[in-house]
């Protein structure tokens, strides 16, 4: 596990492109945190790492619940399952289909997503301390996770 102060958006931001800059295979991003905790703000930073164009911006697809957007090596599919009643919704927007080795996904509120134990490679929780400074922490499971956080990180 790794702990990061972020003071400013742009530290968040920087922090999503260099784990953008450094994905070399698909992999599944969890984000865990409240409203304006900075989620989409990483996101925005993921998707300049791996070459997203500056043509998109990028925001919570909290009503249409997947966005995706076409990157140099990848497709970035972010979701936001706010919304989402249950897991059986999954299915109308192709959740398994999207595990892929040319996929990125990155999933914000993915809490539903224990009822079917979708085990994610990366989870990323996101705190508030008293100043507003965000803690970020970064949790890898499984060998893609853990190889490119200690990479990253050590
Ligand atoms: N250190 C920080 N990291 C991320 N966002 C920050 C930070 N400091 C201030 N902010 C602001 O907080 C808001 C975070 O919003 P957003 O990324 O949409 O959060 P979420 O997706 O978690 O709801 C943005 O307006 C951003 O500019
Ligand atoms: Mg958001």
């Amino acid at each position: 596990m790794k702990t990061i102060e972020s003071k400013t958006s742009n530290h968040t931001l920087a922090l999503g492109k260099k784990i953008g800059n450094n994905i070399s295979k698909g992999l599944s991003i969890a984000l865990i945190g409240e409203l304006g905790a900075g989620k989409t703000t990483f996101v925005q930073g993921l998707a300049k790492g791996l070459g997203v164009s500056k043509k998109y911006y990028i925001t919570s697809p909290t009503f249409n619940i997947i966005n995706e957007y076409p990157a140099k090596k990848f497709t970035l599919c972010h979701l936001d399952l706010y919304r989402l009643g249950s897991v059986d919704e999954l299915e109308f927007i192709g959740f398994d289909d999207l595990i892929d080795d040319n996929n990125i996904i990155v999933v914000e509120w993915p809490q539903i997503l224990n009822d079917i134990s979708f085990q994610f490679d990366i989870e990323i929780n996101f705190k508030f301390d008293e100043q507003y400074n965000r803690i970020i922490s970064v949790f890898a499971y499984g060998q893609g996770g853990s190889n490119l956080v200690s990479r990253l990180f050590s």
